[in-house]
């Protein structure tokens, strides 16, 4: 069964541009990239538009449908009414190359600025151990496949370009809290989230975690337990005592 789609899609580049509107085939099973791939074949050749997998795997295809962060591949038009319209625009808070492909080079600069696994100096490889359940308690945060789609919802960057210096997005300070459970990693975890990627300006909407198309629970299992090992460590007395002591000039 094929019906007309109403589509309005947003056409422009860095300087400015603005909502078209199209009507444009809808088979049965679609989603919404296959609509916008018939738009670009049919009508509209140099729309710009960004996919590989059309799988949900390699998070190339991010996009605003309806106002919603998601994965153009992985939405289905049967989510829609046939003569509702559907407006597909591109990611808000990274800046527009063309049409629906932004610049998400904000997000490797902040992956480039967190240190890599860190063992003690003295462990060789091959003498790494660990529990089991430690090997567990960071595989979720490995389903990442980097859409950015949480960032692009994080209303601490979405509208606030001042921020992008000193908050890195829930995406990274995952990575870290990830680096921060591994028993290994002998880096200052707590002190990087923040101090230098801003884990105090996440006030725990959960807003990342809805969007998230792997599911990961970003911010009931990486956020807020980072937040409770940085608050351990500053407020509890021992520590702070422990802190003080070991500070003192010998
Ligand atoms: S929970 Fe924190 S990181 Fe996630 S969207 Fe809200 S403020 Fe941003
Ligand atoms: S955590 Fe989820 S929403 Fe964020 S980049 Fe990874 S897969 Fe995408
Ligand atoms: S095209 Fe790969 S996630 Fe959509």
């Amino acid at each position: 069964m094929t019906y007309k789609g109403k589509f309005r899609v947003w056409r422009g580049d860095g300087e400015g541009g603005e909502l078209q509107d199209y009507e444009v085939d809808v088979n049965e099973g679609e989603v919404v990239l296959d609509v916008i791939h018939r738009l670009q074949a049919t009508q509209t050749p140099d729309l710009a538009v960004r996919w590989n997998c059309k799988a949900g795997k390699c998070g190339s295809c991010s996009a605003e449908i309806n106002g919603k962060p998601k994965l153009m591949c992985m939405c289905r038009m049967n989510t829609f009414e046939e003569g509702e319209t559907v407006t597909v625009t591109p990611m808000r808070t990274f800046p527009v190359i063309r049409d629906l492909v932004t610049d998400v080079s904000f997000n490797y600069t902040k992956a480039r600025e967190i240190p890599s696994f860190t063992p003690p100096a003295d462990l060789k490889p091959g003498e790494y151990r660990m529990q089991q359940v430690d090997v567990e308690r960071s595989q979720e945060f490995r389903k990442c496949i980097e859409c950015f789609l949480c960032q692009d919802t994080c209303h601490v960057i979405r509208d606030h370009e001042e921020n992008k210096e000193s908050f890195s997005g829930p995406r990274f300070l995952m990575r870290i809290a990830e680096l921060d459970m591994h028993p290994l990693d002998a880096a200052d975890r707590q002190h990087e989230a923040q101090d230098q990627h801003g884990l105090g300006f996440c006030n725990i909407t959960k807003c990342c975690t809805e969007v998230c198309p792997e599911h990961i629970k970003i911010t009931d299992n990486a956020l807020i337990p980072m937040k409770e090992r940085v608050a351990d460590r500053k407020y509890d007395p021992i520590v702070w005592l422990g802190n003080k002591i070991r500070r003192r000039p010998s």
